[in-house]
């Protein structure tokens, strides 16, 4: 094993970083984030080509091409640290486009299981992201990946809701489930009803680390997620809709890069309608749309 220099900036000799173990070049700047290591592998199902490149911990790192777009996979665990520590090291080593394809909780009753649920904004309800900067500061997602999210959805011909997510460092207590022994204080035991009273549509972990962490450092972020439970119907199925999550999740990235490209050639910061109608007609006369 490689030797560290450095407590403070922790990077081996060969320029590895500590948990991810990437290093510069490794990976490319669109990065899917599912928090479970097993789904790595199934989103890398959907590339052209793929390759393992790394695992350590919870962090499973896959490279490969969609549609001939570069793209990696990099687990993130369950939660806002874990997360954290993906975001700032892969922010290190050159990515900085970051979808989460994960799975969530409904907090209203029309959104089924299996439905996608494309976030728009994250309640902060995680701890770390009151370490970096104050709870005023907003957790919103990236406004191209979030375009580029619901484009996804609608050519794939899934059922998809957009809207504010609540992401918690709790799954139990913290979203309104008893704890052990039935404990659940007071003030989170209907925190699923008021939050669907004020129009949150659903629970899940991860997105509001990663939209503060991406805005503080001028990155991107976005978030879909598989339905897998619904609060108000009490209803559970893991694995719903995952596979769709992951499909909405590769495709947009092919969006955003052809995005990127329009960007750069139209020397514009930011899309707007008549841009994206100008890629929709190309796209149609060169036969990629009906
Ligand atoms: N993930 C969560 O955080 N909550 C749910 O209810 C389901 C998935």
């Amino acid at each position: 094993m490689l030797g560290f220099k450095s407590a403070s900036v922790p990077v081996d000799e060969s320029g590895k970083q500590y948990h991810l173990n990437v290093r510069k070049g490794d990976v490319p700047r669109y990065v899917l984030l599912p928090g479970d290591p097993g789904r790595v592998p199934l989103i890398a199902s959907f590339w052209d080509e793929s390759k393992l490149l790394s695992t350590h911990r919870e962090y499973v790192t896959y490279v490969g091409k969609y549609r001939g777009v570069d793209v990696a996979a990099v687990s993130t665990g369950i939660g806002g640290p874990a997360t954290a520590i993906a975001i700032e090291e892969l922010l290190r080593v050159g990515a900085d486009t970051f979808i989460r394809v994960g799975t969530t909780g409904a907090l209203r009753e029309e959104i089924e299981l299996g439905d996608l649920v494309i976030s728009l904004a994250a309640v902060r309800y995680d701890g770390v992201s009151k370490i970096y900067v104050e709870p005023e500061y907003p957790a919103v997602a990236s406004l191209d990946v979030l375009l580029a999210l619901i484009e996804a959805a609608e050519e794939l011909g899934v059922r998809y809701h957009v809207g504010i997510t609540a992401s918690s460092d709790s799954f139990y207590v913290g979203q309104g489930r008893p704890g052990f022994k039935n404990y659940l204080p007071k003030q989170w035991s209907d925190i699923h009803v008021r939050l669907a009273e004020i129009n949150v549509l659903n629970f899940e972990m991860e997105a509001a680390t990663i939209f503060t962490l991406a805005n503080i450092y001028g990155g991107r972020g976005g978030a879909v997620c598989a339905v897998i439970a619904n609060r108000v119907t009490d209803e559970f199925a893991p694995g719903a809709g995952v596979e769709n999550a992951v499909k909405v999740a590769n495709e947009a990235v092919r969006i955003l890069r052809e995005w990127d490209y329009l960007k750069a050639e139209k020397k514009i910061n930011y899309l707007s309608a008549s841009t994206l109608s100008e890629w929709y007609l190309r796209g149609r006369k060169r036969g990629w749309r009906e």
